[in-house]
C-alpha cells in the first residue's frame, strides 16, 4: 500500500497547491467510519479536505444499499458530479461502499456512468491508493470487483470527524439473513476484531479526550463468536469499562435473538453505559416475525425488556421498525402497535420496507399498496409521539447527566446534547461546554426532547 500512497504523493506534492478531495457518505455508522478512513488515506496521499464538490479534485460518494431511495439519492447526486467534472476535466469521481457490492449498480454504472472513475468495494481500501495512482497515469476506468472477503481492515488511521464522539467498530459482517436485508450479501460474515486491539483503540481515543466511544456492528451480540470462545460481547464491555477515563460507552446493533441477561447485567453493572439499549425489534407480530427469519417471538422479546426493567425499572430501549413487510396484514401491523405501546421506547427509527434484489423477501408476494404503508406509518409516528410526549414527563424535575453535543435547533447560546437514557436533552448554555459532560435539571417535555436548565 504504501508505495502507490507514496506515488500519489509525489505526483500531488508537484501540484501549485495540495489537491482536494470531499468524502460523501450515505447510510450508517459503520459507514462513516469507513469514510473517516477513506479520509486518512486521502491525507497520506497529499490530499487536503473540502465540503464542496464542485471544488474538490477527487470525490468519494461511499454508498449504502439498506434502501432503494438511499441508491436513488447516489444515482441524483452522481448526476450533480458530471456537471462539475464538465468544468474540471481533472476531477476523479470514485464510488465506494455497500452499494458497489452489488453487480447490477456495477453494471449501471459502467453502462449510464461512464464518468465514474473508479468503483470499489468494502474491501478494497488498501488497494484504493493503486486505482487512483492509475487513473492519474491515464487509466479510464477502475472497477474492483472482488467482493466484501472476509478480511477484518486493522492498521488505518482514521480523519475522525469529531473531537468527542468516536466509532469503534468491534466486528464486521453479518451471518443473520433476516429476509429483506442485504447486509449480509454486501458486507460478508461476521468476523470480530480482536480485543486487545479495540482496548487499545478505545485507551488512545480516551486519552485524546473522547468522550463517547460507540462500538459498531451488525450484530454485536455476535462478537467473540468467531474469536474461540476466548470472549464474548457482554464481557468485552466490562473491560472497556474497566479503562479509566471520563467517557460513556454505546453500541449498535443488538439482535434481539442474541441479547439475554448475561448482556443486561453488564450494561446495568458497568457505569460507563447508560441503562439503555436499543434494540430492533421490527415487527411485533411473530408471523411477519417469522417471514422476517428473525428468529425470536414477540413474547421473547418482552423477556429481554422486562428483565432489565426488572434491574433498574427506569432502563430505556429505542429500536428499529419495519412497516410494510410483503403481505403485512392489517393485524400484524396491529401487533407492532401493541409491542411499541407495551415496550414504551423513547425513540423508534421506522422505515417502510424496500425490497433489495437479492434477498429472499424480494420474490415474496406483497399485495399492500404503498400508501397503505405510508398510512402505517403515519399510525405508528403518532403512537409514538403519544407515548414520548407522555413518558419524557417523568424527567421533569430530575437532573440529567448530558454529554454536550452541539449548538441546539434555536442557535447560539443553545445546546443539544443526549442524556446516558439516549434522551434529547435541550437548553441554554455556551458553546465552551460542547463536548463536555453537565448536568441539566429538566423542566419540561416536548414530544422528541426534553428540555432543561444547566445545573451550575
Ligand atoms: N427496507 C427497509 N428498511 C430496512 N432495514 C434493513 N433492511 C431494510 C429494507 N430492505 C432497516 C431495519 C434495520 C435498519 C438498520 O434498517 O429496520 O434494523
Ligand atoms: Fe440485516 Fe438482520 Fe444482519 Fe441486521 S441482523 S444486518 S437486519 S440481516
Amino acid at each position: 500500500m504504501n508505495s502507490y500512497t507514496d506515488k500519489v504523493k509525489a505526483i500531488n506534492e508537484k501540484r501549485e497547491s495540495p489537491p482536494l478531495a470531499h468524502v460523501h457518505n450515505y447510510g450508517c455508522q459503520l459507514n462513516v467510519t469507513d469514510g473517516e478512513k477513506l479520509k486518512g488515506i486521502l491525507l497520506k496521499m497529499g490530499y487536503g479536505f473540502t465540503e464542496q464538490p464542485e471544488e474538490a479534485d477527487l470525490v468519494i460518494f461511499n454508498t449504502c444499499a439498506v434502501r432503494e431511495n438511499a441508491e436513488e439519492r447516489v444515482f441524483g447526486n452522481l448526476g450533480f458530479l458530471k456537471h462539475y467534472k464538465e468544468k474540471n476535466r481533472e476531477m476523479i469521481i470514485c464510488v465506494s461502499g455497500c452499494m458497489t457490492e452489488q453487480s447490477v449498480i456495477v453494471e449501471k454504472i459502467k453502462e449510464s456512468y461512464r464518468y465514474v472513475d473508479i468503483v470499489f468495494g468494502t474491501n478494497a481500501f488498501d488497494r484504493f491508493p493503486q486505482f487512483v495512482y492509475e487513473v492519474l497515469n491515464g487509466r479510464k476506468h477502475f472497477y474492483d470487483e472482488q467482493g466484501p472477503g472476509n478480511r477484518i481492515p486493522e492498521g488505518t488511521e482514521q480523519v475522525r470527524s469529531s473531537t468527542f464522539r468516536a466509532s469503534v467498530p468491534v466486528m464486521y459482517g453479518c451471518n443473520n439473513f433476516c429476509t429483506y436485508c442485504i447486509v449480509p450479501y454486501v458486507r460478508g460474515r461476521e468476523r470480530s476484531r480482536e480485543p486487545e486491539v479495540i482496548l487499545d483503540e478505545i485507551r488512545g481515543l480516551v486519552n485524546k479526550g473522547y468522550r463517547e466511544i460507540m462500538l459498531l456492528g451488525q450484530n454485536v451480540n455476535s462478537y467473540g463468536n468467531d474469536l474461540g470462545g476466548k470472549i464474548n460481547f457482554p464481557e468485552l464491555l466490562r473491560r472497556i469499562n474497566a479503562i479509566e477515563g471520563e467517557f460513556i460507552v454505546r453500541f449498535m446493533s443488538s439482535h434481539p435473538k442474541d441479547a439475554g441477561k448475561e448482556l443486561i447485567d453488564a450494561i446495568v453493572e458497568c457505569d460507563k453505559l447508560g441503562n439503555y439499549l436499543h434494540l430492533p425489534v421490527q415487527s411485533g407480530s411473530n408471523s411477519v416475525l417469522e417471514r422476517m427469519n428473525r428468529r425470536y417471538t414477540a413474547e421473547q422479546y418482552l423477556e429481554i425488556v422486562d428483565y432489565a426493567r426488572s434491574r433498574d425499572e427506569n432502563f430505556t430501549f429505542s429500536t428499529d421498525i419495519l412497516i410494510g413487510f410483503p403481505d403485512e396484514t392489517e393485524e400484524e401491523f396491529k401487533a407492532t402497535l401493541a409491542i411499541t405501546e407495551r415496550v414504551r421506547y423513547i425513540n423508534i427509527y421506522s422505515f417502510i420496507y424496500s425490497k433489495r434484489t437479492g434477498t429472499k423477501a424480494a420474490v415474496m408476494e406483497d399485495s399492500t399498496p404503498y400508501s397503505e404503508k405510508q398510512e402505517r406509518m403515519q399510525r405508528l409516528l403518532e403512537l409514538q409521539r403519544n407515548i414520548t410526549t407522555e413518558d419524557y414527563k417523568k424527567y421533569v424535575g430530575k437532573t440529567l447527566e448530558v454529554l454536550v453535543e452541539g449548538t441546539g435547533r434555536n442557535g447560539e447560546g443553545t445546546l443539544t446534547g443526549k442524556s446516558r437514557e439516549f434522551i434529547i436533552v435541550n437548553f441554554e448554555g455556551d458553546s465552551s461546554l460542547i463536548g463536555k459532560f453537565v448536568k441539566v435539571k429538566i423542566t419540561g417535555a416536548r414530544n422528541w426532547a426534553v428540555v432543561g436548565e444547566l445545573v451550575k
